[in-house]
């Protein structure tokens, strides 16, 4: 361990005599360690396996169910259906509300490859509108123009991703929806827990990501805040049909068992990992804290290195100011900045050992397993900006403030 204060850290000092072998065991970064949540947790963990193991009811049950009411009531919505992961609560959601062929579904071009592969995935068409520059969310103002130029089409529902862990402009959105008819899915697969504010009457409102859509879905891929120890997700609705619909499609569309109503699948949430996320679920509220808590040693990191740094921090759009604090509501799953020369900058901090990641080097209507759309050459240019641009650092709980320092300060070396 470093015993000393490395406050204003310079590059010679890292390397110099005997502090060497320390600096540079102690700045490997990763861009995501598990460890410290592991460590933290770890007999809980344990137990909640054991008795998961030795009740024998490894497919639904208790566990389950008791973590789809967790979740439900976390997100103030009346029902949570655990299903196998992210990218199938996105489908079953598709194939509940009876989107396929012929279907059109409009999206960000700018997220994980899921978001548009259940659209196609079900036969329908991916209709693309360009994103926020700000915020990489989708931006609503595009959704209204891709809909209007598309009246022809029957357009099904919009797919509204909450990137990286902050709401997109969900109050837009739900008035597109009801203006055009047509389902608003959330797919706040990085986002549980971020919050958007609904103001009606004068009074605002404080809405959790995935309880203002017609159906919110999350995904607990490890690297989530919530994450668990293999693939899940789970899907949140305020309606009972649809949570009926929901239930049947995760479960082969059968019920009772051996009769099928429904043409569904096997997309069940498996009991060992309910019983592990519902002990690490307990934790969320700190863990969002503590992102948050990096993001402004961050962003405070990086206005200290002055303003010819070409660095553009994210911004959090929600915030809520009270007498004594500043409230934010992004949950950071991905901490992302935007800068010049991007890929030269990730080899550099890749010779000094620390991680990033871009978050998406090529926007979906760019895929080539969608070239039969051709909508590579559309013109979305804050997609393929922020596909040219942007870098996501370490920002896990758990990242220390010397690790950050160092992160800026070999931006800085980089930039000099
Ligand atoms: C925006 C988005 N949608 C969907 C998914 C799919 O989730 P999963 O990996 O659990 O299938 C992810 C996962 O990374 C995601 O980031």
């Amino acid at each position: 361990m470093v015993k000393k204060s490395l406050s204003t850290p310079t590059t010679d000092f890292y390397f110099q005599g005997s502090f060497t072998y320390q600096f540079s065991a102690l700045m490997n970064i990763p861009l995501l360690d598990l460890k410290p949540q592991l460590n933290e947790l770890r007999d809980e963990l344990a137990t909640a396996l054991l008795e998961a193991m030795d009740s024998t009811r490894y497919i639904m049950g208790p566990e389950v169910e008791s973590l789809e009411n967790e979740v439900a009531q976390y997100c103030t919505v009346a029902h949570g259906i655990g299903v196998s992961s992210g990218t199938d609560a996105l489908l079953a959601t598709l194939m509940a509300l009876d989107i396929g062929h012929g279907d059109y579904v409009v999206t960000t071009p700018f997220s994980f490859f899921a978001t548009m592969g259940v659209i196609l995935r079900v036969g329908a068409t991916p209709l693309f509108a360009d994103i926020d520059p700000v915020t990489f969310n989708c931006d609503a103002t595009q959704v209204e123009a891709v809909l209007a130029e598309n009246r022809d089409k029957p357009i099904k529902a919009i797919i509204v991703v909450h990137l990286f862990g902050q709401c997109a402009d969900m109050h837009h959105f739900r008035q597109l929806g009801a203006r055009h008819n047509i389902d608003v899915i959330e797919d706040a697969a990085q986002a549980i827990g971020a919050e958007f504010p609904d103001t009606a009457n004068g009074t605002t409102t404080w809405y959790k990501a995935g309880s203002l859509g017609d159906a919110g879905c999350f995904s607990f891929f490890p690297s989530k805040n919530l994450g668990a120890m293999g693939d899940g997700g789970m899907v949140v609705c305020r309606e009972e049909s649809l949570a009926h619909r929901l239930r049947l499609m995760r479960n082969h569309g059968a019920h009772p068992k051996y009769f099928h109503s429904l043409i569904g699948g096997n997309f069940r949430l498996d009991a060992m990992q309910a019983a592990l996320l519902r002990v690490k679920f307990k934790h969320l509220e700190k863990w969002h804290a503590m992102r948050r808590q990096n993001a402004q040693v961050y962003n405070d990191l990086f206005t200290e290195a002055g303003t010819e740094l070409p660095v553009i921090t994210p911004q959090a759009i929600y915030q809520r100011c009270d007498n004594s604090a500043t409230h934010n509501y992004h949950i950071y799953n991905q901490y992302v900045i935007r800068v010049e020369r991007r890929d030269a900058l990730r080899q550099h901090l890749r010779n000094n050992s620390v991680a990033s990641e871009i978050y998406y080097p090529l926007g979906l209507h760019q895929q080539q397993c969608i070239s039969h759309l051709n909508t590579a050459t559309m013109p979305l240019p804050h997609t393929e900006k922020a596909a040219d641009g942007s870098l996501a650092l370490p920002i896990y709980p758990g990242l220390s403030r010397t690790m950050q320092e160092y992160v800026v300060e070999k931006i800085r070396e980089f930039y000099r």
